[in-house]
Parts: structure tokens; C-alpha cells; sequence
């Protein structure tokens, strides 16, 4: 063995000490060794985290924590403002679950998160992962930490080659024998942060990596092939129409029913979602019988589990009477901040010299 080498159980003191020197500074993080930040803040971080990059959360994390700066502001906020301030985030259940949360936290617990994993996960949208980490990290509680980032370099410093999903369990097993007792906080958040900088999917940049020493897989050369992944399942294409519908400098929105995609959202009117287009000349979920004018080609936008392509349809009121809906300036908030779909519909209409 050569002298360097150390085994990746040992690998938390270089990695704490290294993130000690290198952490990013992210708004919700207490510095290094504090051992106390805001249950909050690391709540509400790791919901909006778990949709998107953290560069894309700051702005989101920033004004919501400005809007509602404690558990019990957020607990009294109205449903429509919460999700409004969500839009662009993706993924509405998870809004609706933050309010749910929320609620419990301040009725259910006094306004404060409780601090164990197993009083965590009680919690409406708090699985093992965000109960893990939000002991761990607020609280200081040994708990064991894994997400995407840390699953890639457990996968590395032990070389393992078995595919993801079915290497989870090892891989948690693994992360396990290597968290500390004392700031598993830190720990997971400097984990975090080593795959996201360094221990990257794609060429990772291991002549920098404060753990070389302990990687497996970098002594084999093999760190950029792991973690192995299962191929995916092709995502299903799905259909819908939407209708954009002027009068004047107005477009008629509805607001969609509680349950289902985009629930509770302000919306265009829009159809059910198929598995095969509408047929032409149809116009199904048409707030009116107007003279539509139909896309030549379909705005697609990607959810989790199918891609959904949205033929718009544009019309006004020539040949109609206004019919009753949610009417709103084109210019003003609550139609700039539709949910992302409806926006590309949108920005397609103007694409094309329309509205
Ligand atoms: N991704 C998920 N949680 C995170 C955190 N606390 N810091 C950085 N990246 C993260």
C-alpha cells in the first residue's frame, strides 16, 4: 500500500477540513462547526433542492425567506400566494406539501421542527432523505445523509460497480460506515459539495480532490465510469391543446382544480391530457367557440414522468361574446409568472406576430 493511501472509513477528517477551507457559502448554511442552523431555512432549502440546481433555488430561497422569514409566517400565508411564489420551481405537489408542512410544524409542534429523523418523517413531504438531513444538519444529529451527489462518491471511493437503483441499499450501507459521529452535518453538506465542484458525473476533476487518497475508483482510473446505471425507461410522449384567448390587452386564465398537474394553479385553458394528439379541427377544452388559429408546431416542456406537447391555439373576441374566466392584463404578475408550460405557450403566440 503505498504510504498516502487511507481507507475510505477515514475519510472525514481531510473531508471536513477541506470544506472547512472550501465550502460554498449558500444562504441557508450556518458556517462550519456552528452546529446550528435555522431548521427553517434548511427545511425549505432542501424541499426546493430537491427540484432543482442550487443556483436556480437561491433566488427562490431568498424571496420566500424574505416573504415568510419564520415557520409560522408560512404556516399563515394563503394557499394561491405560496404557490404563486413556487411557480417556475416545477413539481406543485411539493408546494402544496411545504404549506402542509408548515401547517403541522405550527399546530402540530408549536412553531418548532422537531429534531429527530423519526419526528421528521412524520411530516406532510419529508422523506428519509430531507429527515436525514435536516437532523443532521440543524440539529448536529448523527444521521446518514444520501442523495444523488453523495450515492456518486460513495459509489467511487468504494469502486462499485453494481447499477443504480438496485446499489442503493449498498450505497446507504456504505455511506453509513463512513459518516461521523461528530458534525455528520458538515459531513453530508461537504459530501454534497465535493460531488457537486469536484466528484462531478462527468469528468470528475480527481488531481484536486481533498480525498484521492481514500478513492478506489481513481486508483483504478475508473471514477468517471461510476456510479453504473441502469439504461432508463424511454419517457412517454402525451398531448393536450391550449388556448390563448386576447381581448384587447387581456388573455383569459382559469384557475386549474386542486388535485392533478399544476394543481390549484392560474392556468390557460387547456384540455385533458391524452395519449394521442387531438384530432384536427377539434378543440377540446375551448373556453369558447371562437375562430382559432392553430400552432403550426406543438410546445413541448418535460415533467418527471412524461413529456407533454401542447398545441396552442390563439383567437379573440371577434365573433363572440367574452365569456366568463380569470381575465388579466398580459403585462401584469399573475400572467408572467404561469407555470412554465403555459409561459412557452405564450412566448410561441408572440413567437409568431401573435399577441
Ligand atoms: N443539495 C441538497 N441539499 C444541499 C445542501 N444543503 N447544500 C448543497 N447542496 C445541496
Amino acid at each position: 500500500m503505498p504510504a498516502k493511501e487511507i481507507a475510505p472509513k477515514d475519510i472525514a477528517a481531510p473531508l471536513l477540513a477541506w470544506y472547512d477551507r472550501s465550502h460554498r457559502r449558500l444562504p441557508w448554511r450556518a458556517p462550519p462547526g456552528a452546529n446550528a442552523a435555522d431548521p427553517y431555512r434548511v427545511w425549505l432549502s432542501e424541499i426546493m433542492l430537491q427540484q432543482t440546481t442550487v443556483a436556480a433555488v437561491i433566488p427562490y430561497f431568498e424571496a420566500f425567506t424574505t416573504r415568510w422569514p419564520t415557520v409560522e409566517a408560512l404556516a399563515a400565508a394563503g394557499d394561491g400566494d405560496v404557490l404563486a411564489a413556487w411557480a417556475g420551481l416545477g413539481y406543485y405537489a411539493r408546494a402544496r406539501n411545504l404549506l402542509a408542512c408548515a401547517r403541522a410544524v405550527a399546530s402540530d409542534h408549536g412553531g418548532r421542527f422537531p429534531a429527530s429523523e423519526a419526528a421528521l418523517l412524520g411530516l406532510p413531504g419529508v422523506g428519509a432523505y430531507t429527515a436525514a438531513a435536516i437532523a443532521a444538519i440543524a440539529f448536529g444529529a448523527r444521521a446518514v445523509v444520501v442523495d444523488g451527489n453523495v450515492e456518486r462518491v460513495v459509489a467511487r471511493l468504494f469502486a462499485v460497480e453494481d447499477r443504480l437503483p438496485a446499489a442503493k441499499p449498498r450505497l446507504r450501507t456504505l455511506a453509513d460506515t463512513i459518516t461521523p459521529e461528530a458534525r455528520a452535518g458538515d459531513f453530508a453538506q461537504a459530501m454534497m459539495d465535493l460531488g457537486a465542484t469536484i466528484c462531478r458525473p462527468k469528468s470528475p476533476d480527481c488531481l484536486v480532490c481533498p480525498v484521492i487518497d481514500a478513492c478506489d475508483a481513481a486508483r483504478r482510473g475508473i471514477a468517471d465510469l461510476l456510479p453504473k446505471k441502469a439504461p432508463k425507461p424511454a419517457r412517454p410522449v402525451r398531448y393536450a391543446n391550449v388556448y390563448v384567448l386576447r381581448d384587447g390587452g387581456e388573455i383569459m386564465l382559469v384557475r386549474r382544480p386542486p388535485r392533478g398537474l399544476l394543481g390549484g394553479m392560474l392556468g390557460l385553458p387547456m384540455s385533458e391530457i391524452a395519449d394521442t394528439p387531438h384530432p384536427e379541427g377539434t378543440h377540446p377544452g375551448a373556453p369558447a367557440a371562437a375562430r382559432w388559429s392553430r400552432g403550426a408546431r406543438p410546445v413541448s416542456h418535460v415533467f418527471t414522468h412524461f413529456e407533454l406537447h401542447l398545441t396552442v391555439f390563439w383567437g379573440d373576441l371577434s365573433d363572440i361574446t367574452k365569456p366568463a374566466g380569470d381575465w388579466r392584463a398580459a403585462d401584469e404578475s399573475a400572467a408572467r409568472d404561469l407555470p412554465t408550460l403555459f409561459r412557452k405557450a405564450l412566448d410561441f403566440t408572440a413567437s409568431v406576430g401573435q399577441f
